[in-house]
């Protein structure tokens, strides 16, 4: 062989040291055991690269997106662990980086460009050795064409479906011929549960209690990348909250893109759960009160309520439950029931604004947060008159607000759009509003004294830390991290806007 052409292949091979014996042994049909054994596999590989260089191999995997891709990034670095890397904070210290994308606004798209474009030299001299891209953006065909065109120096390509199949496609790029190995599905082929996780707090975590959505608003790309509605049993729901409660962890956050319709389809054998046999109509509300009786655990959360699915039986659950977390996000997205008709939202400005007053009656310290957008097709100065009008109405404690973002192959993309200029002018308007509401509402604990969970050491304030009450404000104080995952009685003494200065009483 020519030393170019032997070069050529070594470079193909970013770390490769294998032993063919390894690939003797099938590997087994049915999962999670072919990961373990992929994993395995993985970690022997990396062993003995290890063994020969004298240093260990690191990696990065960075998040963009909601809750529940933070979560499933937590898998991947469960199984990078595994496999006998070490993580590293920094992605330009790392060997092996991961981007678990998200592809909800265009700027999320964006996002992973730049960084994949500030990567290519490093990929090119060899410091960084494998490049990964998964999650939501990978589920669209065009970009996945595009990135196997334009960014070939990225060695693995996978989706939302697939994710936990890491270290097999890792294990292919490594040993296999190709440069780059590519494998999205369409829709979930089997749920994969069992695999390592590296949660990243020790006190709270999210639980998946369903996956996907079925909503179809006419801006969103989401049910088009995460697939339809799939609920996990409530067996497997408690029994997880359950495994984390006896590892000492304090609160839990319910994952989903539309907590309020769980239960509409059951992944797995629905008739080995007992819970569903009993009740055959268990809903959200059943599944958070079971969830509150679980020994340990202190503090329940949820996300996404969608306003239109969340019942007055959920209100009365939430009244009855001291551990239930008194902070509900209920994304309202526009106040003109115009727009919300041609967002397929079905609610109402009147109806979202009756289910806030339901839910003021019965819980007269809730904070309430939502998300907004303004830009969508054909929106005009009223509709956006009735946006302000639903914020000063509603009194969020925060508001995200968005600017529309066309998502190719949802309805509202062949809509006709409205002028760039006019929609910032608006937005900043918006946004206006928004922050005035906020400082004001947010601002109204100001001299009492709230239960905190402490979460971390403050970044920007040596000497002090930060905690979360349960409706979700921040508050920072005076402390060291030993309180960390600890609840603490906190005086609030001044209101910054989005967050407290206090300190600690008994
Ligand atoms: N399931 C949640 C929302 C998930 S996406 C719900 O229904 O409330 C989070 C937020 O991103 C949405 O609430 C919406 O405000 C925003 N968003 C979604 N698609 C968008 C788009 N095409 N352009 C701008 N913002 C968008
Ligand atoms: Fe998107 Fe609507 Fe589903 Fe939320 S409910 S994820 S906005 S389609
Ligand atoms: Fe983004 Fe996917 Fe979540 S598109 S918002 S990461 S479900």
């Amino acid at each position: 062989m020519n030393n170019l052409v032997k070069e050529k292949q070594e470079k193909q091979k970013p770390f490769t040291i294998v032993s063919k014996d390894a690939l003797s042994v099938l590997p087994p049909e049915s999962e999670p055991d072919r990961q373990e054994y992929y994993m395995d596999l993985c970690h022997e590989l990396i062993e003995s690269y290890i063994a020969k260089k004298g240093k260990t191999l690191s990696f990065n995997v960075t998040t963009f997106g909601c809750q529940m891709n933070a979560h499933d990034s937590e898998k991947l670095i469960g199984i990078l662990e595994k496999i006998g890397l070490e993580e590293k904070e920094n992605e330009d210290e790392a060997d092996v980086v991961i981007f678990n994308t998200c592809t909800v606004r265009e700027n999320a798209n964006q996002k992973l460009y730049g960084h994949l474009g500030s990567l290519k030299k490093r990929k090119e001299s060899g410091s960084l050795k494998i490049i990964g891209i998964c999650g939501c953006m990978m589920q669209q065909p065009e970009i996945v064409e595009h990135i196997r065109e334009s960014y070939r120096f990225v060695d693995l390509v996978f989706g939302t479906f697939n994710f936990y199949k890491l270290a097999e496609l890792l294990y292919n790029r490594l040993v296999g011929d190709s440069m780059q190995v590519i494998e999205v599905l369409e829709k979930p082929d089997v749920n994969v549960e069992q695999l390592p996780e590296k949660r990243k707090f020790s006190f709270k975590s999210g639980v998946n209690i369903m996956y996907g959505c079925n909503n179809f608003c006419t801006f969103c790309i989401v049910p088009y990348v995460r697939g339809r509605e799939r609920s996990r049993l409530p067996e497997d729901i408690l029994g997880e909250v359950k495994r984390l409660a006896d590892q000492g962890y304090v609160e839990v956050m319910l994952l989903g893109q539309n907590v309020n319709s769980y239960g509409v389809n059951y992944i797995g054998d629905q008739s080995k759960s007992r819970i569903l046999a009993d009740n055959p109509d268990y809903n959200f509300p059943d599944l958070m009160n079971d969830v509150c009786k679980i020994e340990g655990i202190k503090r329940v959360r949820f996300m996404t309520s969608h306003p239109k699915d969340l019942s007055d039986k959920l209100i009365d659950v939430i009244a009855e439950n001291p551990k239930i977390a008194r902070h509900i996000h209920l994304p309202v997205q526009s106040g003109s029931t115009e727009i919300l008709r041609r967002m397929n939202r079905r609610y109402s400005k009147e109806a979202y604004l009756s289910l806030v007053e339901r839910i003021r009656e019965k819980l007269p310290d809730v904070s309430l947060t939502t998300d907004i957008m303004v830009g969508f097709p054909g929106e005009t100065d009223q509709d956006i008159e009735d946006t302000i009008d639903i914020i000063r109405k509603s009194r969020y404690d925060q508001a995200f607000t968005f600017i529309y973002s066309i998502r190719t192959g949802t309805p509202a993309a062949k809509m006709e759009q409205t002028d760039p200029d006019i929609v910032n002018e608006r937005f900043n308007h918006v946004l206006e509003v928004v922050r005035e509401v906020s400082a004001e509402v947010s601002s109204r604990f100001k001299g009492s004294t709230k239960e905190v969970l402490v979460e971390c050491e403050n970044d920007h304030m040596p000497g002090f830390v930060t905690g979360r009450m349960d409706n979700n404000l921040l508050v920072h104080f005076p402390g060291d991290k030993s309180l960390i995952g600890s609840f603490v009685n906190v005086y609030l003494e001044e209101a910054k806007g989005f967050y407290y200065l206090g300190k600690i009483v008994d």
